[in-house]
């Protein structure tokens, strides 16, 4: 079967089954500021996860083109790829472990006729701490579903990820394994769940490609989750019933079953290769590069899995209304369409070459996925437009590079190609291997410094904004200085540590402080945080600061930080403790100034009050707060 093949019939499989198909949503997300692209099946579906009825009823069916960006630099490898289609079936408190583990595995073996020999599987081994039960359920599914084949299997228990490495197969078919394995959550890791968050544990089908020797550079012994390429995850069943709460977890009102299978994937186990590449949907792309660059992909196949993964990317996302800039979803794009063309350029295809692989990854979307053919010149003529914005600085900076570096290359010169030509920092390093000079080992560090201190220069260039977002240095700034510090750590306690410090800005009336979170927040939720404030700032909190190595301010003493803010060698750190108590409240980086204790905050007011609370960008709210 080819990878189109499969697709339509997963699709007919569950249609049979009583489910509705519904279309691909778009892959930048409508209404979710969450994540910048749609990385999961689900994603479009939170809402009926949490139980909203769906239009089209309780069970559901499609193929989900989606964008996983932070796998840019893993593509190269067999299997990785930034885009890929998730095949997903949901029920919406409909049926559950039962059908839906017995269904895929039909699925897998007599509708795709991948041999069941080959198939291991995965399911929880349960979380004390948070409550939730062992799915032994689901491993006495999967051993009648493997006796079914005439096929004995085994479970075993193997535990977190690095004890599989201690225990290996152990002859085993069913795995337990913990929560950093079998638990699904948008957030990643159980810990790490916003209150509101659904999830649940997992039950993962792994396909075995036996020509694989176990490489012990990834751990001693293998075992399914193992990365050395013998195993590969084809499809993940949830088993979405858990909502997380400021507490811990209750039961949503419905048992959902969230399914995601990896298109790609389930086509290469189909061909029993390992190499997603070869593929009937990327199979294509290689043959035309290999075409248009007279050179073999077995020689070159790194280049040219990046290119055909990162135009494949881009195309989805140009027909999906995306152009490349330098912000959000239109940098990802940026970077995607140039690391192609610079790839490119090692298979000695200098140009013009996107017009031709953009019609071939149209075609083999033409009969599913229409809108790609359709939008097919307009795809072409925004890539090909960044390719000539990109070549120029490329001609540009490479020029200097090579004129620059013949000492090695520093950071300073990664900073001036960056800051004069709009070099990409990593190409410049990139570039700088391939022409063979010497990169010098603390460059990372010397670019960031002078990344900051450019910023700096910028920041105090802006008229009447300063450092930390302080407008100005008299005693009421600073009361509402020390405010933001307590504030933040007050959110973080509320709502959860993904909220991070976005923006602040200060004057002698408010704050005004932007902040990740991707919902609003609750009227409770706010009272918390006030309440939280004035307690904090009635215990008169000492503040005083510490300067600390970056490093060990951020790594060592956990201080709190801007995201994605660069600081130099060593920085300020802001401690706000009660005299009883040995851990401070609130512990951050920062340029200051700030009152000498907290009480400070109440000399000429009663209390701290938030008198705003919006939305200021995607993913980002804002709160106004004052002291009364
Ligand atoms: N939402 C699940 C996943 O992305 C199915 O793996």
């Amino acid at each position: 079967m080819t990878a189109q093949d499969i697709r339509n019939a997963y699709l007919k499989f569950f249609e049979e089954r009583g489910h509705q198909v519904i279309p691909r949503a778009l892959l930048v997300p409508q209404n979710d500021p969450t994540t910048l692209f749609t990385g999961s099946g689900m994603q479009p579906l939170i809402p009926y996860l949490l139980g909203e009825p769906h239009p089209k009823g309780t069970r559901l069916v499609d193929s989900q083109t989606c964008l996983r960006a932070q796998d840019i630099e893993e593509v190269g490898d067999n299997r990785h790829t930034t885009f890929f289609e998730m095949l997903g079936n949901w029920s919406l408190g409909d049926y559950f472990k039962k059908e839906q583990l017995s269904w895929f595995f039909e699925f897998l073996t007599d509708t795709v006729g991948l041999d069941p020999n080959r198939l291991y599987v995965t399911t929880f081994i349960g979380d004390e701490a948070n409550g939730i039960p062992r799915d032994d359920e689901s491993a006495d599914i999967w051993e009648e579903l493997f006796a079914s084949k005439g096929i004995d299997a085994n479970t075993v228990e193997i535990g977190s990820e690095d004890d599989g490495y201690k225990k290996g197969m152990q002859d085993g078919r069913i795995f337990y394994y913990d929560a950093s394995k079998n638990w699904w959550c948008r957030a990643g890791k159980i810990d790490q769940m916003p209150a509101g968050e659904p999830g649940g544990p997992d039950s993962e089908v792994f396909y075995e490609f036996e020509h694989i020797e176990h490489d012990t550079k990834w751990g001693e012994l293998c075992h399914p989750n193992c990365d050395c390429g013998r195993f590969m995850e084809i499809g993940n069943s949830v088993f979405m019933e858990y909502i997380k709460t400021k507490n811990g977890f209750d039961k949503l009102p419905k048992q959902n079953v969230d399914f995601g299978g990896g298109l790609e994937r389930i086509a290469a186990a189909s061909l029993n290769s390992s190499d997603v590449f070869r593929i009937s949907l990327l199979g294509p792309i290689i043959e035309a590069l290999q075409k248009l660059s007279g050179k073999d992909y077995e020689s070159n196949t790194n280049a040219m899995r990046v290119i055909a993964d990162h135009l494949r990317a881009a195309t989805f996302l140009a027909v999906d209304g995306v152009v490349p800039s330098n912000k959000e979803q239109g940098y990802v794009m940026r970077r995607l369409v140039r690391r192609a063309i610079r790839f490119a350029f090692d298979l000695g295809i200098e140009q013009n070459f996107l017009e031709h692989i953009v019609p071939v990854i149209a075609d083999l979307y033409k009969d599913d996925f229409p809108e790609v053919a359709e939008n097919r010149d307009k795809v072409i003529a925004v890539l090909m437009r960044e390719e000539k914005v990109f070549r120029q600085t490329l001609r540009a900076g490479v020029k200097e590079l090579s004129k620059l570096s013949e000492g090695g290359l520093t950071g300073a010169e990664v900073f001036k190609l960056y800051d004069t030509y709009g070099f990409p920092v990593e190409l410049s390093v990139e570039e700088a291997y391939k022409q063979d000079i010497t990169v010098s080992l603390s460059w990372r560090e010397e670019f960031d410094t002078l990344m900051k201190e450019q910023r700096e220069r910028s920041q105090t260039a802006a008229k009447g904004t300063f450092k930390g977002g302080l407008g100005g240095q008299t005693m009421q700034h600073k009361k509402y200085h020390t405010a933001t510090h307590l504030m933040y750590q007050a959110l973080r306690d509320v709502l959860g540590s993904h909220v991070i410090q976005r923006g602040s800005n200060i004057t002698e009336e408010r704050l005004r402080f932007d902040f990740s979170h991707p919902e609003k927040v609750n009227p409770e939720q706010l009272q918390e945080v006030e309440e939280i404030v004035n307690k904090q700032i009635s215990k008169d909190l000492k503040v005083s600061y510490e300067e600390f190595p970056t490093r060990v301010a951020v790594d060592e003493k956990g201080a709190l930080g801007q995201f994605g803010d660069r600081y130099g060698d060593t920085v300020k750190v802001y401690k706000m403790i009660a005299d009883n108590e040995d851990q401070p409240f609130s512990f951050e980086i920062c340029g200051g100034p700030h009152v000498e204790h907290t009480l400070q905050l109440f000399e000429d007011n009663k209390k701290f009050k938030i008198i705003k609370e919006e939305a200021s960008s995607a993913g980002i709210r804002r709160i106004k707060a004052v002291l009364i």
